[in-house]
Parts: structure tokens; sequence; C-alpha cells
């Protein structure tokens, strides 16, 4: 196990993040938003804010800054500010002041006056259930409508009707925001190579083209940079705001430019996770064997459609067999900030749902509810071929039952003084995927060696792995690798994104090594090198023959190099054809419910995950609870509330509700560790969304089962158990 290699920078406060950064004659940036969610604006007074102190320029829509909508391939349009009078959204950005100061900015910000033709504006998902749509088609995010019938079978309602027993019911989730403790933001400075901007975000090259597209440049004038990210989960993946208004701005006034978002813009000016509304009908035999399964998904989307929680995805791809299947998934626009990735996209509010309703069937049967998962787990995504390259879910749920005294569980609960006290579980899936990765790896003639790629490490420890699998594959000791990343004019590394991080650039480490070690050696048998003409080898860090070696910085010097660098990468391919793959886990919880103040407190949490092999335990673990406690605050805590005119209620972190540590119980996380070889050469499938899937429902059940009510919603709420 390896410490974070970043820590000692973190904790002293010498990282230095996107906006730590200063230039000479740089200047700040304020946005201003919207103040209506639907309408038209007719006007904006900006002379007051002209003539204020300090004041460089005033960018609305009326005199906006020239910007593009780039098209990126995980993103497709992107939306950049200013270009049009229509407001979609309370909170969106239609104004961008530049000032000496960041005071002075504001302040003149504030003396903007702006008119508007408002029209009215629909915020609630449940009142648009009636107006929902198809998701756009070719929505990347969006799963298609699926339906799978046994043979003889005439439709999902047939073989509902045709099951012994038989549950249904609706669950919705409240829209949740990224509220990071990094605000988005970005300083761009422009000189004679081109523009660099500092800003924290999940892949420094995605942002580096869609800027380079945004500002019409030359992409290999673009250069992003981002070595340390205060948070992202999802919600740094597009190209933020500030980055934008600030890489146009200080091309437009030839000087720095620093922009960053207070918190309460973070609420609206970025991107949220939307509501969802989900039904869900099961059918099973009565000894708990699944005969239909039906899951009808609804999330709210900003007016430009540009995301879809795909809670349905999860049911369609991972979870359990069944030979009737059917989902669904529509959207309904609403006048609300756009939506994005959050952590488990899909899987996490989709569990809720589908793993609050599989309880609710094993209560149907008086069956275990784990009992009831395993009777139905699924040997292949349903409706497909491909087996699961490696799943060891029944073991988690064997482990996790020991560790966790699951067999004194009682079907009603039980009582410790005035505490109500109750155990729920429930299963946790994440796809593994990858995405395509470059590395550099380095040898230097001073026995070190540098492991170099453009990808993000947003808190998860994907340096301290970059370090770790370098030293793995150059066979030397981790504190000779200087992993580096966050830059764009680093060798293209996938995002830190969908839990891709470690396996992408993992493998193209791998890829990379041979390839440096290959080279390596044919240095070291070249004529006039030390091993000319010799059969050479290396393992631990040297070149052998003969029973002679040399360190690879000794050969590096004796042939007059400072180094060599050889690239590798690796990318998803034929395996794809072969196997299916996922992370598996399972969630257990239990809960206190006060008998007379309906207090609802998590007291323990158990995940034991299947996630193939765990490269550094410690960040790993980390990561897993990081996310259990984001399930905690998802069920408990987080919902962002939107007032009828569309103005977000609680976008503050006063309001806006998130655990603290009084919050949270000690949490118990463990591996089984199969490494996943079919799925990469490292084994490793990813760790960073799976930790949130599934534990909301595990308190839902939990909640059940010390109290009786089933709550159908999240969060939870005391009144809902008064
Ligand atoms: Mo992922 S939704 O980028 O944590």
């Amino acid at each position: 196990m390896a410490s974070r290699v970043d820590a000692p920078l973190k904790v002293t406060g010498r990282a230095k993040y996107g906006v730590d950064n200063n230039f000479p004659g740089m200047v700040y940036g304020y946005l201003v938003l919207s103040t209506i969610a639907h309408g038209e604006i007719a006007a904006m007074d900006v002379t007051a804010a002209r003539s204020a102190p300090g004041v460089l320029a005033v960018y609305t829509p009326f005199d906006p800054l020239e910007l593009r909508t780039p098209n990126s391939p995980l993103f497709g349009d992107t939306w950049v500010p200013l270009q049009d009078r229509e407001v979609a959204y309370y909170g969106q950005p239609i104004g961008f002041v530049v000032a000496e100061t960041f005071e002075q900015a504001r302040d003149a910000a504030a003396l903007i006056e702006v008119s508007y033709h408002q029209r009215p504006a629909r915020t609630s998902l449940l009142d648009g259930l009636d107006s929902a749509e198809d998701p756009p088609p070719g929505h990347d995010g969006a799963p298609p409508s699926l339906e799978v019938l046994a043979p003889g079978v005439e439709s999902i309602e047939d073989a509902l009707a045709a099951s012994p027993v038989v549950v249904s019911a609706t669950y919705t989730t409240a829209a949740q925001n990224h509220a990071p403790m990094e605000p988005h933001s970005a300083v761009a400075v422009w000189d004679a190579d081109g523009l660099t901007v500092y800003s924290g975000n999940q892949g420094s090259h995605m942002v580096a083209a869609e800027l380079a597209s945004a500002v019409a440049a030359d992409p290999a004038s673009v250069r992003v940079v981002n070595p340390f990210v205060g948070g992202a989960f999802g919600g740094k993946g597009r190209t933020s705001a500030p980055a934008f208004l600030a890489a146009a701005a200080a091309r437009a006034l030839n000087r720095p430019v620093k922009a960053a978002l207070t918190r309460e813009q973070v609420f609206t000016a970025t991107a949220n996770r939307p509501a969802t509304v989900q039904r869900l009908s099961l059918g099973a035999d009565a000894d708990g064997t699944l005969i239909a399964l039906r899951h009808d998904s609804w999330c709210g989307t900003a007016m430009d459609r540009s995301f879809v929680e795909p809670t349905s995805h999860g049911t369609s791809r991972e979870w359990y067999t069944t030979q009737n299947l059917a989902i669904s998934q529509k959207i309904v626009p609403l006048h609300i900030p756009p939506g994005t990735f959050m952590r488990a996209p899909g899987e996490a509010p989709g569990s809720f749902a589908l793993e609050s309703a599989i309880d609710e069937l094993a209560v149907a049967l008086r069956m275990d509810p784990i009992e009831l998962r395993l009777r139905n787990n699924s040997v292949a995504p349903p409706g497909k071929d491909l087996q699961w390259s490696s799943k060891h879910l029944d073991e988690c749920f064997r482990i996790g039952a020991a560790r966790f005294g699951w067999a004194n569980r009682s079907p009603n609960g039980h009582t410790d003084g005035d505490w109500l006290v109750g155990l729920g579980t429930a299963t946790a899936m994440f796809p593994a995927l990858r995405f395509p990765a470059t590395v550099g790896v380095t040898l230097r003639a001073d026995d070190t060696a540098l492991v170099a790629t453009s990808g993000a490490d947003p808190g998860t420890g994907l340096l301290t792995v970059l370090s770790l699998v370098g030293a793995e594959s150059l066979d030397i000791s981790p504190d000779r690798v200087t992993p580096q990343l966050g830059d764009s004019a680093l060798p293209p590394g996938g995002m830190s994104g969908g839990s891709t991080a470690t396996a992408s650039a993992g493998t193209a480490i791998m890829v990379a090594a041979a390839k440096v070690i290959d080279d390596l050696l044919a240095l070291a048998a070249a004529p006039g090198a030390p091993f000319a003409g010799t059969e050479v080898s290396y393992a631990d860090g040297r070149v052998l023959a003969d029973g002679r070696s040399m360190t690879f910085g000794e050969l590096l010097r004796a042939v007059g190099r400072e180094s060599i660098t050889a690239t590798g990468s690796s990318a998803p391919g034929e395996e794809l054809t072969k196997h299916s793959f996922s992370s598996f886990g399972a969630q257990f919880c239990e809960v206190r419910v006060h008998r007379w103040t309906r207090e609802i407190r998590v007291s323990r949490l158990l995940g034991v995950f299947d996630a193939g092999r765990i490269i550094n335990p410690q960040p790993a673990r980390s990561q897993l609870m990081g996310g259990m406690i984001w399930g905690v605050s998802a069920a408990l805590h987080e919902g962002l509330d939107f007032e009828a005119n569309g103005r977000p209620a609680n976008a503050d972190l006063a309001s806006y509700l998130v655990p603290v540590n009084a919050d949270i119980p000690e949490i118990d996380v463990h591996f089984v560790e199969y490494p996943d070889t079919l799925h990469n050469d490292l084994g490793a499938k990813g760790v960073g969304e799976i930790g949130v899937v599934g534990v909301a429902a595990a308190i839902a059940n939990a909640i059940y089962n010390a109290t009786g009510t089933r709550i159908r919603h999240i969060p939870i709420l005391l009144e809902d158990l008064l």
C-alpha cells in the first residue's frame, strides 16, 4: 500500500489548483447570471457598470465575446455563453464583467440592469410527465427502449399478469447538485505560442480541444493545465462557462484573465444530476425466480435536452436474470440548469428504485432479500449472450452477511431503548469500462523514471497509481518513478470519468514500459555499446547479459544518453466481443430511527466489492467510502429544490444539505480481489462509481426493516416517518 504521492502538497496547501495561478497584468472576470427561468433578454443597461472603477469590459449577448459551439465526441454540442438572448433557466450566464480586481468586477456586475420578456417556466418533473419525450436520437447516454420476451409471451404486461407474485411501485429521486470544494474556474493566458488555461477538469485533452474549437484557435496552440482538481465526479467533464469566457476575454483584452464561479453560482451555472421518476413492476414465482421485470423511467432535463439520467440503463444491461424484461426512458424538458454526469450516472438513482423494489418483492415472498438476489444472479447481462468476464457477487454477499451479522436480522427489526433498529442490503453494480489512453514512459540517466499522461487526478489517487503501475512495469521501486498528469501537453490520457482511469492509463503504461525496455535493450546491444552483440535481458531495473549487469541509468550514461522515452497506447478492443464487464458489490446498512422524534441515523455501513485487482488499497478504499457517503447523502440529505419560478431554493451549502462527520458512521470497505485480466492486462475494473450504487436503497430497506414504513423517494426526511 502506498500513500498518495501528492498528499504532502495537498495537506500543506502547496498544491496549486487552477485559480491559484497568478500572472503579471492579470485581471478578473465575474459572471452575471439570469434572474428569470424562461424568456428573452430585452435589454441590458451596462452604462453604470462600464464606468465603474477598474472595469475593462462588460460582455453581454448585445456585445458578446466571440465564441463558437464546440462539438465534443463525449458531450456533443457544448453550449457557450452570451451567443443569444434566450434564457432557458434561472442562473444562466448572461454577462461577463472584467475589471482590475475581483471586487471591482463583482461590484460592477451588480450595477447591470437587465430587462426581460418573461415567459412561463416549467420546472416540475412530476407535472411534466404527461408531456414526456423520447430522448434525442443517437443520444449516447440514453438506453433505447428494450423489450425481451420469452418465446410465446406477447407482452411484458402478459408476463406480469401470469406471475404468481407481483410488486409494482413508483419511486422518485431528487435532483442533486455538483457542489465541489473547488468551484468551476479558470485562468487564461495568451502569449505568442497560443492559449494556456489553468482549470480543474477531468481530462485536459478534451477541454483543450473544446476551447480550441470555441475560440477558433489551432488545437496545437491550446494547452490546458490541471495538476490538481478539487472535486469533479462528472461535474468537471464539460468545459465550464468561466473557462470559455476567460479564454475569449483574455484574447480580446490581451491580459491574463481569472474567473471563478461563486459558491451560489455553482448551483446553476454548471450542471446537476436530474431528478427522476421510476416505475417498477416485478413478477416472480413463489420461490423467488423472477419472471418479468418492467422499469419505466422519466428524468428532468434542461431545454437543450443535452443530458439523460439513464436510470433504466443498469436494469437493461447489468442486473438480474429474467426471461421477460422491458425498459423505457423518457425525458421531460424543463426550465432548469443543464444535467450532466454525476457519480454513477443512471445506476445511482436507478439502483434506488430497482433495489428497493427487489426488497419489496422479498417482503411479499417472505424471503430473505439476499437469497432472492442470489436466486436471480445473472451470468450475463439480461438479453445478451456475452457472459460476465468475472463475477463474484455471491461471495460479496456471503462475506458481507458474515461481517455484518446479517444472520441476526429479524424481518421486523429490533429495538434498542428508544431506537428502532433495522438492517438493509442492496446490490451494487457498475460497468467496467475503458477509454483509449496514451502514456509516455521515460528512463533517465539518474536511474529514475517518468510516467506521463494528460489525464486528471480529481482526488482519486490516479497520480499515485501511475507511479505504482510504472514501477511494477519497469521492475523498480515506486520512489524512483515520477508520475506526471494534468497537462494537455502530455501524451493524451483518457478521461477521469466512468471509473475508467486506472484501467485505461494502467494498460497504456504496461505497453509503454515494455516498449521503452525493448528500446533500452536495443541500445545496450548496439555496436559500440557495453553489451554489443550480446543477448541481453532486463530485470530489476538492470540490463543483464553473461553474468554482467548495469542499471538502466549506468547504461544510458555509458552510451551518452540523458534519457529514452517510449509512448504506449491502449484502447478497448476485441475483448468487448467476448465478454461483458462489470464491477459488483454488496451494500449493507444498519439504521436507527428514534421512536418518538423519528430522527434517522445510519449507524453502520459495509460495502463488499468485486472490482478486479486493487492497485492501491488505501485510495481505493477511500474512493468507495466516498461513494458510500454520497449514497447516505442522496438517501437522507441532498436535494436541489426549484421554486415554481425556477429559482433554486437552496443554492448554497447552508441549505443544500450534505452529511457532516457526525452523520457518517464507521464504514467498513472490503474487497474480494479477483484480477480481471479478460478485461485488461492490468486486471483492474474500476472503483470510482460503484461505491454509491445501492446505498440509498440499502438505507430505505433498513428503514423499512426498522419501522415497517416503505419510503419510495429520496431524500428520506424525518417527517416521512411521522
Ligand atoms: Mo464520473 S460521473 O465522471 O464520476
